[in-house]
């Protein structure tokens, strides 16, 4: 098991698969993209399936979500998703993509064990799309979720992550499309996790000013916060149900006392928090040729000194060094 000295046990192992994407999206990277990690400090696809076995066979791993960057970028993804699948005892298998891909790969990845999707989506006005992403993909997106959604690949979920003054128009309009469609929106708090240190805490809309704006359109009735376990969002029923909307409000209402997650980046450390300032090469340790055993002590080891939360609120708080597209989201 993979405890921590809160009693918290990480069972949902995030896995970047790449730290690469085809956006360019304000809040996370610079329009020219970033200095991406060299090919041979990448995790081959057989080393990130020994890990993730290790993760689920020895260390109660019982979910596994592949992030990136955008790991529909990723050529072996259909291939590690099947031997994902292959694992005893068969772990929850789901994908964070920006939904560009999708189109043409939802079909086999469902085929080869993918369970879920959760696709962002942050404007349905392709102009602003291309602002914000600076690509002109919005219809990319749209075919993707409507493959996603036809695949079975189910709930399928959409993150927006609203901006004041740039899209917080849109949180009615993106509500109403995700209700009819049968996808389920989540509404999320930006972070300080962006490549250019840009993040302002006056800039970001907050889960109580998201409720506000939602109330004026919707009647909203929170979910029974005992089933929400260490789920990132709060659930309310949008108008009596069965609709639903959910709220990641990981600045203000933060959820780092249940957290179950550890990560895994594309070059093969462990982090244990998403805002962790130190990391655990389990790559050199593998390549130099420890066992499975000795990995999964490493691990261990890993997630023990994990800290009780963010911090983005303590005096001296310091953004990690990895951005969010290096650490998976
Ligand atoms: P499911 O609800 O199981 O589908 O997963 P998820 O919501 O965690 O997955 P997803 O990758 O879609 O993440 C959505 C958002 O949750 C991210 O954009 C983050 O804002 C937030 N999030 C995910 N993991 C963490 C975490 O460890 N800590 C914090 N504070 N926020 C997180
Ligand atoms: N804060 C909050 N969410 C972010 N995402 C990317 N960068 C940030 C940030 N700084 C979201 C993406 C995606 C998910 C994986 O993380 O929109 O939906
Ligand atoms: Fe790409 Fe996701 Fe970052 Fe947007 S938020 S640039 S889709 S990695």
């Amino acid at each position: 098991m993979l405890v921590d000295r809160f009693g918290r046990v990480a069972t949902d192992l995030r896995v970047s698969l790449t730290d690469r994407c085809n956006l360019r999206c304000t809040y996370c990277m610079p329009p020219e993209g970033l200095p991406w990690l060299p090919k041979p400090q990448l995790l081959t696809d057989d080393e990130v399936v020994r890990l993730v076995a290790i993760g689920v066979r020895r260390l109660g791993i019982t979910e596994v979500r592949y992030t990136g960057g955008e790991p529909l970028l990723r050529r072996g993804l259909v291939e590690i998703v099947r031997r994902t699948a292959e694992l005893r005892p068969r772990p929850q298998i789901s994908l964070t993509t920006n939904g560009i891909g999708l189109r043409r790969l939802a079909p086999a990845l469902a085929e080869a064990g993918l369970d879920r999707v959760n696709v962002s989506l942050d404007t349905l006005d392709a102009g602003l799309f291309r602002r914000l992403a600076h690509r002109d993909r919005l219809a990319d997106v749209l075919a993707g979720l409507e493959a996603a959604h036809r695949a079975g690949l189910h709930p399928v979920k959409v993150n927006a992550v609203l901006m004041r003054g740039v899209n917080d128009h849109e949180a009615v309009p993106l509500l109403r499309f995700c209700l009819e469609r049968g996808y389920q929106l989540r509404f999320i708090e930006q972070m300080p996790l962006d490549a250019q240190h840009g993040w302002r805490r006056a800039q970001m809309v907050t889960a109580e000013e998201i409720l506000a704006e939602l109330s004026r359109e919707f009647e909203l009735t929170p979910e029974d916060p005992r089933t929400r376990g260490s789920a990132p969002a709060e659930t309310f029923l949008v108008d009596g149900g069965p609709g639903r909307v959910g709220i990641i409000g990981s600045v203000t209402r933060p959820f780092c006392g249940a957290c179950d997650r550890v990560r895994l980046t594309a070059d093969g450390h462990v982090r244990n928090c998403l805002f962790a300032t130190e990391e655990t090469n389990l790559r050199d340790a593998m390549r130099a040729g420890a066992d499975d055993e000795e990995l999964a002590g490493r691990w261990a080891a890993a997630v023990r000194a994990k800290r009780a939360g963010h911090g983005i609120d303590d005096p001296g708080f310091l953004q990690p060094a990895r951005p969010m597209s290096a650490i998976g989201g």
